[in-house]
């Protein structure tokens, strides 16, 4: 018993050693158990906000205004199929099945980012969505290009630069408005109204708040806190939108000389947490629909199975 307790001992100070050195934890490397969980959490919650989040934006592929906005939102959905896939594969280095990810996620047990459960009203959506609710996850996700977990860190270097194209298309979209009719202003300021503040949401409850923060930056999951990377979205975004001629949302927006940042409203809370219970308007479409998605796909991942199989026998026959 005595040898087992040193051994692990042993183990834990060698990769807390590896941490404070800012190294890489590789599949194979030994982890704390609560490391582990928490980057599965972590990374399974990601993927499937990549995945759920094609939906509001695919809902508007067949209305796209033109035959280059269609082929530009074609690319950028299936961009984020792309992102989902990474990250299921980071999640499953961790030992965790992807049939288990998706059966967590169509029983309610895992979550996704919230954002995703506010329906896309108008083609401005479209614009609101890819340069603030992508704006927002760029910021996320640069630190997480620095995460210790190697795998996952990987990942994200190669989503964030898909990310940025994302950014500059929707905030294309919402130049192309702003600059337009006054029906189609009035469409840009009607999506900036809704989606700013679920887009502050983004960044999670506030520090003071948030049960997970103080341990993953401890770990080096995590960079920066909700509230620091919440505070740079503003600060990024507000001269955005002056630039655009719209209007955020929030009365008590405002410059402060003196701390270099803007200062601004609180966060609705109750809505937030309103959501991530599964009360937001679109919650229980998006899960009916994932669950239409993976039963209508069956066929193909049956018949990939039986091709695989069949090239495994025929190696092993050779
Ligand atoms: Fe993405
Ligand atoms: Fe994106």
């Amino acid at each position: 018993m005595k040898t087992h307790n040193s051994s692990i001992e042993h183990l834990q100070a060698e990769f807390d050693a590896r941490i404070a050195e800012d190294a890489k934890i590789e599949p194979k490397d030994w982890m704390p158990a609560a490391y582990r969980k928490t980057l599965i959490r972590q990374i399974s919650q990601h993927a499937h906000s990549e995945v759920i989040g094609m939906q509001p934006e695919g809902n508007w592929i067949t209305r796209a205004p033109s035959l280059r906005r269609k082929a530009v939102l074609m690319a950028k959905v299936q961009d984020e199929a792309g992102h989902g896939l990474y990250l299921y594969s980071a999640a499953e280095t961790l030992g965790m099945s992807r049939d288990q990810m998706i059966a967590d996620l169509q029983s309610g047990k895992a979550k996704y980012s919230s954002i995703f459960n506010y329906p896309t009203l108008s083609w401005a959506d479209i614009g609101a969505i890819g340069w603030l609710v992508d704006g927002a996850a760029i910021m996320n996700q640069v630190m997480l290009c620095r995460c210790s977990y190697g795998p996952y860190s990987r990942g994200m270097v190669r989503i964030c630069k898909e990310e940025s194209f994302h950014q500059r298309q929707g905030f294309e979209i919402m130049l192309t408005l702003a600059q337009g009719s006054e029906e189609q202003k009035a469409m840009a300021q009607d999506a900036l109204n809704r989606w700013w503040w679920p887009s502050l949401m983004m960044f999670g409850p506030p520090d003071s708040e948030s049960a997970n923060t103080e341990q993953s930056m401890a770990w080096r999951i995590k960079r920066q806190t909700n509230d620091e990377l919440r505070q740079r979205f503003v600060d990024q975004t507000t001269p955005q939108a002056d630039y655009l001629g719209l209007t955020i949302p929030d009365p008590d927006l405002k410059w402060d000389a003196e701390a270099g940042h803007y200062q601004f409203g609180e966060v609705d809370w109750d809505e937030f947490w309103q959501v991530v219970k599964g009360n937001g308007i679109c919650n229980r479409d998006r899960i009916r629909q994932h669950v239409k998605a993976h039963e209508d796909g069956t066929w193909v991942r049956e018949a990939a199975q039986a091709h695989a199989e069949r090239k495994a026998a025929a190696a092993e026959a050779a």
